[in-house]
């Protein structure tokens, strides 16, 4: 299987940094919204990050839901481990992968898959495993701005594995087939 290289260190906390402001004016908890994350749900947030949208969907799930952080960067991951114990919740897992998450078959409810799709080169392999984990009719909810919404829905619905629920404005959710 094709792997890409995690970003350097310095590159990881300039991008952190960048998506603090991001947030200022982007609050994380609207792509939370679109993505229809609610009380009780195990979600997957594939590609993490510093934890922008892990944090929130955690304040959405609540304490009998969970989330699931995965990055290649381990420095995602503390940084996410981090946030999580500053605010007290325990319900935040995270996995260093760069594809297979070792979850069970169909224990998600929904996959998160935020500004990260574009950078795979293994983009079906991805895909594969996301199908894999999520439960039956379950949520891939979707964005990435360096991709046309062309190359998104096609890519995502071309290999039989989902097909598009709805869009709200450049967020868009696939149903798992
Ligand atoms: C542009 S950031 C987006 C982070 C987060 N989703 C957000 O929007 O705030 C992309 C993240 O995906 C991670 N990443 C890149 N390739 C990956 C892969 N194959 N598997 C898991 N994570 C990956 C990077 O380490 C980085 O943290």
């Amino acid at each position: 299987m094709m792997m890409n290289k995690k970003q350097s260190n310095i590159d990881f906390r300039c991008m952190s940094f960048f998506f603090k402001i991001r947030d200022k004016f982007h609050p994380p908890i609207e792509k939370i919204r679109k993505a229809s994350i609610k009380h009780g749900e195990i979600v997957l947030d594939y590609g993490c990050g510093s934890g922008s949208y892990t944090i929130a969907a955690v304040e959405k799930v609540g304490p009998n839901g969970k989330i699931i952080a995965a990055d290649i960067h381990p420095l995602a991951l503390e940084k996410v481990r981090k946030k999580a114990e500053k605010i007290g919740y325990h319900n935040v897992e995270t996995i260093q992968t760069d594809c297979a998450t070792g979850l069970d078959d169909k224990c998600i409810d929904k996959v998160m898959c935020f500004d990260v799709f574009h950078d795979i080169p293994h983009k079906n392999d991805i895909l594969k495993e996301f199908h894999r984990v999520l439960k039956p009719n379950s949520i891939l909810s979707f964005d990435d701005h360096h991709m046309n919404e062309d190359e998104i829905i096609d890519f995502i619905t071309s290999k039989g594995l989902f097909k598009l629920a709805e869009k709200k404005d450049k967020q868009y959710n696939f149903i798992k087939i």
